[in-house]
């Protein structure tokens, strides 16, 4: 087995119970929620793995679940880069690396899509610099992983729901190792 699959599996299982921001469900639980709706999209695998790894980056640093309520920023998206760049291409680590942005991205191009973000994500996206003006939103769309980016966005806001039945983690490992520099 490569150390990422390893690494993924032991800080999942060390770390997955931590709260994910003020949401009813845990790291894990928004883990792989994100990853069965990027399965049942029949995103491309490379996707898939960026969705169940989008939010790494919280686990990453020793930061309270509460720190955007104590006003701090993580940078998650950085944090998840930096660690992951060595494991996987590009596929895999921009859409990490934008789901901020593209969240920011969102709430200036698509009506109605601010009005759907649960309370913490409103308070980080204040954090992360609130909504895209017109100029950062062109910029944007110059990144060759921005569609990538909004797409796991879609599977990061809808992936909060407590108690859903989803496929494990093991079901993930084989797709990993297959992606895996
Ligand atoms: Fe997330």
């Amino acid at each position: 087995m490569k150390e990422i699959t390893q690494k993924i599996q032991v800080m999942f299982s060390e770390l997955g119970d931590s709260q994910y921001g003020g949401e009813a469900v845990s790291q894990l639980e928004h883990a792989l929620q994100s990853a069965q709706l990027a399965t049942d999209a029949k995103a491309s695998q490379e996707l898939i793995v960026a969705s169940l790894l989008h939010d790494v980056g919280h686990l990453l640093h020793a930061l309270p679940d509460d720190a955007p309520e104590k006003g701090i920023d993580d940078m998650h998206e950085n944090l998840a880069k930096e660690f992951l760049d060595r494991y996987f291409t590009a596929m895999v680590t921009e859409p990490i690396h934008l789901h901020v942005d593209a969240k920011r991205y969102l709430c200036r191009r698509e009506d109605g899509y601010q009005a759907l973000l649960s309370e913490p994500s409103l308070l980080s996206l204040h954090l992360q610099g609130g909504p895209m003006n017109e100029e950062e939103c062109l910029v944007f769309e110059q990144h060759p992983h921005y569609q990538a980016a909004i797409q796991l966005r879609k599977y990061d806001d809808a992936a909060k729901v407590p108690n859903l039945q989803v496929l494990p983690i093991e079901h993930y490992l084989n797709m990993i190792e297959a992606i895996a520099l």
